[in-house]
Formats: C-alpha cells, sequence, structure tokens
C-alpha cells in the first residue's frame, strides 16, 4: 500500500457509507476517529468513537488536528427530508462543512467530501459529467435545497485548492445501495416486499437511475485515495441505466413477493414545486481512466445480496 498516513478522521461514521468505509480501512490497519450521532456499534481496537455531533467545533477541531486525513460524510441524505427539514438539511450540510474545510486548511490536513449526483439537478443529458453545467429548479421549490447545499461547499472547497489553502478529493456519489441502507428506494422496496406490502412509486415509474452496490463504492474510494490524487471531482457510481418500474419488479422477482406495484402514488406532489428527476446516469470515464476502477458486482447481484442480508 503506498499510502502511509495510518490516522483518518470520519464524520458520519455509523451512517450507511461511513460504516462501510470504517471498516474497509480497519481492515487496513488504519487508526479510525469517528463522530457520529448514533450508538456506537463498531467495536475495534483502532475505533475511536464520539457519539457528538459535528457541530461540537472544539472536539473536530482536536481530531482533524490528529488525524492525517479527514473524510466527512456527515449528513443528511433521505430525499423526503429535503422537503420536511429543508432548514436543517441546509444548516448540517453548510455550516460544520465550511468550518472542516478551515480546520483542515488550518492544520494542512487533504479532506475528502462526499457530494451528490443531486447537484447536476435536472439536466438533460445522456451522461453526467464532472465538468457539466448544472439545471436546478427555484429557491422556493424546497427540493433543490440538499443540490444548493452541497454546491456550495463544492465551491468552498475548491476556492480553498485554488488558493492553494487545500487538498481535497470530491465524491459525487450517485444511488449507492448495500446493508445498512436506510430511507432511499431500494431499502424501501425491499422491506415492503419482504412483508408482502406494496411498492409504492412516485410517478410512471419510468424515471431511471443507475445503483452501484457498496463494496464497488468502496474500492472506487480506496483507488482514489491509494493513488494520491489531488484536487479532482470524481463521479461514483454505476452506469448502467434502469426504470424505478423494473427495479420494483425485479425485487419483487428476487424475494418472491406477493407485494403489488403501486404506480403514481405521489405522496411527494403535496410538497410545492416537487419534481423528480427523470434521468441520472453518471459518466465515470474520469474514475475509470485515472484509477483503472470498475465496478463488479451488477444489480442482480447486489441485489441478492442486500436481499440475504435484511433477511438475516
Ligand atoms: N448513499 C448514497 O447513495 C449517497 C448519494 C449521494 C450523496 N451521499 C452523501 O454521502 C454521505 C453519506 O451518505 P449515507 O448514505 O451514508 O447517509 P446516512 O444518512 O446513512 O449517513 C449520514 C450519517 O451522518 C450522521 N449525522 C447526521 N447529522 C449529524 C450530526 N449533526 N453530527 C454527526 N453526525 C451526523 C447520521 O447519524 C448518519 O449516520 C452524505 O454526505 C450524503 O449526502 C450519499
Amino acid at each position: 500500500m503506498r499510502e502511509n498516513k495510518k490516522k483518518v478522521f470520519i464524520t458520519g461514521a455509523l451512517g450507511f457509507v461511513g460504516t462501510h468505509w470504517c471498516n474497509f480501512l480497519l481492515d487496513k490497519g488504519y487508526t479510525v476517529f469517528a463522530i457520529d450521532l448514533k450508538k456506537q456499534n463498531i467495536f475495534h481496537k483502532n475505533f475511536i468513537y464520539y457519539r457528538r455531533t459535528v457541530f461540537d467545533y472544539k472536539l473536530i477541531d482536536r481530531l482533524i488536528k490528529k488525524s492525517n486525513i479527514v473524510f466527512h460524510f456527515a449528513g443528511i441524505a433521505e430525499p423526503l427530508k429535503y422537503l420536511t427539514n429543508t432548514s436543517q438539511v441546509i444548516n448540517l450540510t453548510v455550516k460544520p462543512s465550511l468550518h472542516i474545510v478551515d480546520q483542515c486548511c488550518k492544520y494542512n490536513k487533504k479532506l475528502f467530501f462526499t457530494s451528490t449526483s443531486e447537484i447536476y439537478g435536472n439536466l438533460n443529458k445522456k451522461k453526467f459529467k464532472e465538468s457539466d453545467s448544472r439545471l436546478l429548479g427555484p429557491t422556493t421549490f424546497s427540493r433543490w435545497c440538499y443540490s444548493t447545499a452541497k454546491s456550495l461547499v463544492e465551491h468552498y472547497i475548491i476556492a480553498k485548492g485554488n488558493e492553494n489553502k487545500l487538498d481535497y478529493i470530491i465524491f459525487r456519489l450517485f444511488n449507492i445501495y448495500g446493508p445498512s441502507l436506510k430511507g432511499r428506494v431500494v431499502d424501501n422496496f425491499v422491506n415492503k416486499a419482504l412483508k408482502n406490502q406494496n411498492l409504492k412509486i412516485n410517478g410512471n415509474g419510468k424515471q431511471t437511475r443507475c445503483f452501484l452496490y457498496i463494496n464497488d463504492c468502496m474500492s472506487a474510494f480506496f483507488k482514489v485515495f491509494n493513488k494520491k490524487i489531488s484536487k479532482e471531482i470524481f463521479n461514483i457510481g454505476q452506469d448502467k441505466e434502469i426504470s424505478i418500474h423494473n427495479v420494483a419488479k425485479k425485487i419483487l422477482k428476487l424475494t418472491s413477493s406477493k407485494s403489488k406495484i403501486v404506480l403514481n402514488s405521489n405522496n411527494l406532489k403535496k410538497y410545492k414545486g416537487y419534481q423528480d428527476i427523470i434521468k441520472r446516469v453518471p459518466d465515470v470515464t474520469k474514475l475509470r481512466k485515472m484509477t483503472n476502477w470498475k465496478p463488479k458486482i451488477d444489480l442482480d447481484k447486489g441485489l441478492k445480496l442486500f436481499i440475504e442480508d435484511i433477511k438475516k
């Protein structure tokens, strides 16, 4: 392994992505300082956990100073919350992130930040490239708060990078799924299917997404991390598109469920200006070219693994 800096600090460490990344790095011999609001559920001699908020700036500063590298994952990634808890989403996404950026500059620590495919908004393009423009609705429509907040943090990180004060990587994640995922479409469908409850789809189900299994996301993170790439943005996702209706059908088949699919349930429509994104495919050429990364787990295999895990 080329990377010899062994102490890392991870925020949102017990979330879906954080849990997998902590375990991945612990397996590789890293010491992990971690913050989250959740009850500790990773126990390892090199896992030093603080059940605290990322607004605890005193602790944040101390842990950044102590670590070699910072992974800032804490956030709210559930689409419903963009509509119901808008100011909270903005507050959490922006304020501690700007503080963490400043502290990484102060102590000269590299920052890895998880951004989102939502950045691109409703751009009408076959595949989204890191350098593409963005197309968002008006600020009176709350659903754009997450995209806007994450993009502000991206701007700040890039500005500090341009001023030569910060080394960073930004990962834009596209629908990552796998064990311990909560509050997103795949876990919602699998849980409902296993209970033989109806699978409700917003809209006509023709909207497409691309789903990447968490292990492939971890290998992408590690390839970028290990190659010591600097000041880049990477899309991380699968570039094979599938409609939400077909995902639901696949899950019903794989779980042998008696559930029915209900189209146009549109429980989000009651929120002003709610707009679903019709299509969201990452262009991962940059990641492939710079790191040789290739996903290994297709949707069928990933869903089978995920379903087995939920059944346990
Ligand atoms: N999973 C995806 O497909 C996806 C897609 C796009 C972007 N992302 C981004 O990746 C990151 C991780 O996403 P995830 O899927 O693991 O989400 P998650 O909700 O599972 O994890 C986020 C974690 O942050 C923690 N957190 C929230 N508020 C906190 C606070 N005030 N202090 C400390 N911890 C706090 C939560 O307890 C949770 O464990 C987020 O920044 C998210 O925006 C994820």
